[in-house]
């Protein structure tokens, strides 16, 4: 398959909303004995080139895993490490980004992160929000079980107002409670590193993403890595269960 130029938003064989679980970064390092902050560090670089990558072939939306809500059980210095790596991402790359067209958004709780970093994020979403080339989300902070459970809460709240009745709960409102509420749902979904798991990733989101495992590590993630995940999605046939 020739996935670019040729590909168009009407054109099916292209997805247009990829998400990726970005894994592999400790092994990458352990296996060239470095600490697993640098595969961390690498891992960074990596991130570019996805972002470049989905802005070439014509996606419309990128997901990136970049730390999960269940990551905070990590061992502190690496928790600060990453957070280190999300602030100095955001300071490096921010003026690229958006002189790419790129609109920057978050998934996740936020309110968990260092108040320097929701600063960041909160700027980075102001700075590019009148771009539309691509919509980069970065899941920060983000398990879907805590989504959906804040959407509950927040659904319940509104039950105890009197603002809605419970018949009145469908699939549709409870899409809109979640994070996600201004996303169409991920066509494909990637993991790199060989797990296959979804580790507590758009769980709601996926349920007719098509999934793609990758050998690949994180920190090695090339566009052509990209390109065969999206050929793969080229040769599925999707049904949503029906015939
Ligand atoms: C993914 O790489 C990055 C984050 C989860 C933040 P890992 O750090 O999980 O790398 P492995 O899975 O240990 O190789
Ligand atoms: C998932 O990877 C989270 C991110 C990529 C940010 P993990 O490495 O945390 O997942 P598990 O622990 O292997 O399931
Ligand atoms: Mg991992």
């Amino acid at each position: 398959m020739d996935v670019a130029p040729s590909h168009n938003s009407m054109d099916h064989s292209l997805p247009q909303h990829v998400a990726i679980i970005m894994d592999g970064n400790g092994r990458w390092a352990a296996k060239r004995s470095l600490q697993r902050l640098k595969g961390h560090e690498q891992g960074a670089e990596a991130v570019r080139e996805a972002v470049r990558g989905c802005g070439e072939l014509g996606i419309s939306y990128l997901t990136l895993f970049a730390f999960s809500s269940e990551n905070w059980s990590r061992p502190v210095e690496e928790v600060n490490h990453l957070m280190g790596l999300i602030r100095y991402f955001f300071r490096k790359e921010l003026a690229s980004m958006n002189d790419a067209g790129v609109r920057i958004n978050f998934i996740g709780d936020l309110s968990k992160l260092p108040e320097d970093i929701q600063g960041l994020a909160k700027e980075a979403k102001e700075k590019t929000k009148a771009n539309s080339k691509l919509v980069l989300t970065i899941a920060l902070s983000y398990g879907s079980h805590s989504e959906i459970t804040h959407a509950v809460q927040r659904l319940a709240k509104k039950i105890q107002k009197g603002d809605i009745s419970p018949e009145e709960i469908n699939e549709t409102l409870i899409s809109q409670h979640l994070d996600t509420v201004e996303l169409p749902d991920p066509d494909l979904l990637i993991r790199t590193s060989g797990e296959k798991r979804l580790s507590n990733f758009l769980l709601w989101q996926s349920a007719y993403a098509e999934l793609v495992f990758l050998d690949v590590l994180w920190p090695d993630f090339k566009k052509s890595d990209l390109v065969q995940a999206v050929e793969e999605y080229g040769t599925r046939t999707r049904r949503f269960g029906a015939l």
